[in-house]
């Protein structure tokens, strides 16, 4: 983990109020892991003065060298503030933080399940699970369209599901239902989203018998990021404490609920 200084290459609104930033790729993102975050501090000086934690959405190499992507929305200063950074501004990082995903080795059939803004990091490993020769479906829910990232910027050969509550694309309805259908076909699931969400899947998977592995990468308020302040505290249903940010965030499901 490190402080450094990412420069902007490309900044766009990709769909709805949900922005793209990629950034020249810096020493400190050498060895990085889908699933992994960073502390990108928004705004000049010290205000705001914490700083927000985003997952590494996405890595690309161009002409000009290899770079890596923040996915957000626009829900506040800070992001507001990113969201306005243009080619050749600098934002203030540190990372890489947190454990990320741990796909198993020898499995093939890999299903991911992202909820809303969920999906960022969801399809940096969805490219990286293809490249790797496995089988991906990726179920991307939402309120209603506005909300879902554009199927035609995944590769190819993953499998995608919509689901909209409003019904405006896809599917009708929530993430649970595909996931209930493909439950019994995956080797392994994966999921990001609202903590409701968790829950909902956590419920499905539990009443399917079938005890397949899933790992959640959860979202929470950070200070620090590295587990000193404890404001990502979190209380899985067996007892204890964890740091969303230095135990996880990624985490498998049973041992939260
Ligand atoms: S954000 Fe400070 S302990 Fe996790």
């Amino acid at each position: 983990m490190q402080s450094f200084s990412a420069e902007v290459t490309e900044s766009a609104r990709l769909y709805g109020e949900t922005h793209v930033l990629w950034f020249r790729r810096d020493s400190a993102l050498s060895a990085i892991t889908p699933g992994q975050f960073v502390m990108a501090y928004c705004g000049e000086g010290a205000d705001p003065l914490l700083g927000r934690a985003l997952s590494i959405h996405r890595l690309r190499r161009t002409d000009a060298g290899d770079e890596w992507a923040l996915l957000f929305d626009i829900v506040g200063r800070g992001t507001e503030w990113l969201g306005r950074r243009r080619e050749g501004d600098v934002v203030r990082m540190v990372g890489p933080l947190g454990r990320g995903f741990e796909p198993r080795t020898r499995v093939q059939r890999m299903l991911l399940i992202g909820g809303g803004i969920g999906c960022a990091p969801l399809i940096w490993l969805a490219d990286q699970l293809v490249d790797e020769g496995r089988e991906v479906t990726l179920v991307l829910g939402g309120r209603s369209e506005a909300q879902i990232f554009p199927p035609n910027l995944l590769p190819p050969a993953v499998e995608v599901v919509v689901t909209t509550e409003d019904g405006s694309t896809g599917e009708r309805g929530r993430v649970t239902a595909p996931f209930e259908r493909l439950l019994p076909w995956c080797d392994q699931a994966f999921t990001c989203g609202p903590e409701p969400m968790f829950g909902a899947l956590h419920d499905v998977a539990r009443r399917s018998g079938l005890r397949k592995p899933v790992q959640a990468l959860l979202e929470a308020r950070m200070a620090c990021g590295i587990g000193i302040c404890y404001s990502c505290a979190v209380f899985p249903a067996r007892g204890g404490v964890k740091l969303v940010c230095s135990d996880g965030p990624m985490f498998d499901l049973r041992d939260l609920y």
